[in-house]
């Protein structure tokens, strides 16, 4: 059971349970928002002047990895706007009929976020593109010849599509979308305010040295900050009087398995696999999947953004592959004429 949690901790998508813990530690206003300087600069101004104007914010669509804070960005819109917010997802919504039943009962100017879009149900999208164009349903009645089609008027609103990938989304979706919003990984630096903002919340004793030791492991993602500083008060409050300092921290995060760089098990066992088993490759993402018994999705949203910004790993039109960074990694020599004759053309 134990070992199953610690496996679980790098994991950037939530956690069952872990809901209602990050309800109380998600800010409330764009202020309390760390990082992502250019998104806020962006909405912020937006969101200004939709006021000024009495209208709905334009439509919003927010991507990037799983934990970056997406969800949390659209309650605080909705908060800037002083208006509702509807959450709900793409597979939640099932039938044309649900999604109509939902836009008919909007408030005018209410924000509604739904939560990987990318999945939505192409019949259900195409109900979409009315709504967000025109705030209008096209609604058919009867059935054969007599079927007509009648448009009703809905309120004005904002759509807040999330998704880890812009690129499953279709164009006509993707080109309704007014305001496009790419997450980044945050910088240790942000992450040491996030630990701290956190930790205030929560009652946490940490000290400056604690809270880096903690971001430098956290991936980027203020999820796993969070994650990790409650395992490590758990440690300190047994081990040393409940206070996190660099020590505690970093015994702490040994054994959970996490290193230096925020690489965990399965991120080592992904690099060493293109490495032992496929001469470094490049090598697809299924067999790799298969070799290493993780799904491809998990590979292609949680692993491969981080390693390739980490720069271990490069993805290139045949497969992954292991960069010399990685060989350095594992202390193994760098063939670089064996991976030149695997890319071809370099
Ligand atoms: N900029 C931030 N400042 C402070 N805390 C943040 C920030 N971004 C995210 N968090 C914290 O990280 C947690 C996860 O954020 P959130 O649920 O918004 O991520 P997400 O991008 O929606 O993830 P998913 O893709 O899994 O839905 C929140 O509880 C929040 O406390
Ligand atoms: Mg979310």
């Amino acid at each position: 059971m134990m070992i199953e949690r610690e496996n679980e901790i790098i994991k950037s998508s939530i956690l069952k349970g872990e809901e209602e813990a990050e309800k109380t530690l998600r800010p409330e206003t764009l202020d309390q928002y760390i990082g992502q300087e250019r998104v806020k600069e962006q909405l912020n101004i937006f969101i200004q002047a939709a006021k000024m104007r009495d209208e709905p914010l334009d439509h919003v669509l927010l991507y990037g990895p799983p934990g970056l804070g997406k969800t949390t960005l659209s309650t605080i819109i909705s908060h800037e706007m002083n208006v509702n917010i509807r959450i709900t997802s793409g597979p939640a919504i099932e039938r044309p009929g649900d999604l109509a039943a939902i836009l008919t009962n909007l408030n005018p100017n209410d924000v509604l976020f739904i939560d990987e879009i990318h999945r939505l149900n192409r019949s259900v999208e195409e109900i979409l593109y009315p709504a967000m164009e025109d705030y209008a349903l096209d609604i058919i009645i009867g059935k054969g010849p007599s079927a007509r089609s009648i448009r009703l008027e809905l309120s004005k609103f904002t759509l807040i599509g999330a998704t880890t990938r812009a690129g499953s989304l279709t164009s006509p979706l993707r080109d309704r979308f007014g305001v496009v919003c790419k997450l980044d990984y945050y910088s240790d630096k942000e992450l040491i305010d996030i630990i701290k903002r956190s930790a205030d919340i929560l009652k946490i004793q940490i000290n400056q040295e604690g809270a880096e030791e903690i971001s430098k492991r956290s991936r980027g993602t203020p999820r796993i900050a969070n994650r990790i500083l409650k395992r490590v008060r758990d440690y300190a409050l047994v081990k040393a009087d409940g206070i996190i300092d660099s020590s505690v921290a970093h015994y702490a995060l040994e054994m959970l398995e996490i290193d230096q760089n925020g690489l965990d098990q399965v991120d080592r066992k992904l690099l060493k696999t293109i490495i032992d088993f496929y001469n470094g490759g490049p090598v697809g993402v299924d067999t790799l999947a298969a070799s290493i018994g993780e799904e491809s999705i998990t590979i292609e949203d949680v692993c491969e953004p981080y390693l390739m910004q980490k720069g271990f790993l490069s993805r290139t039109p045949r497969g992954r592959v292991a960069t010399e960074k990685a060989y350095r990694y594992f202390n193994l020599a760098f063939n670089k004429s064996k991976q030149i004759s695997f890319n071809g053309e370099e």
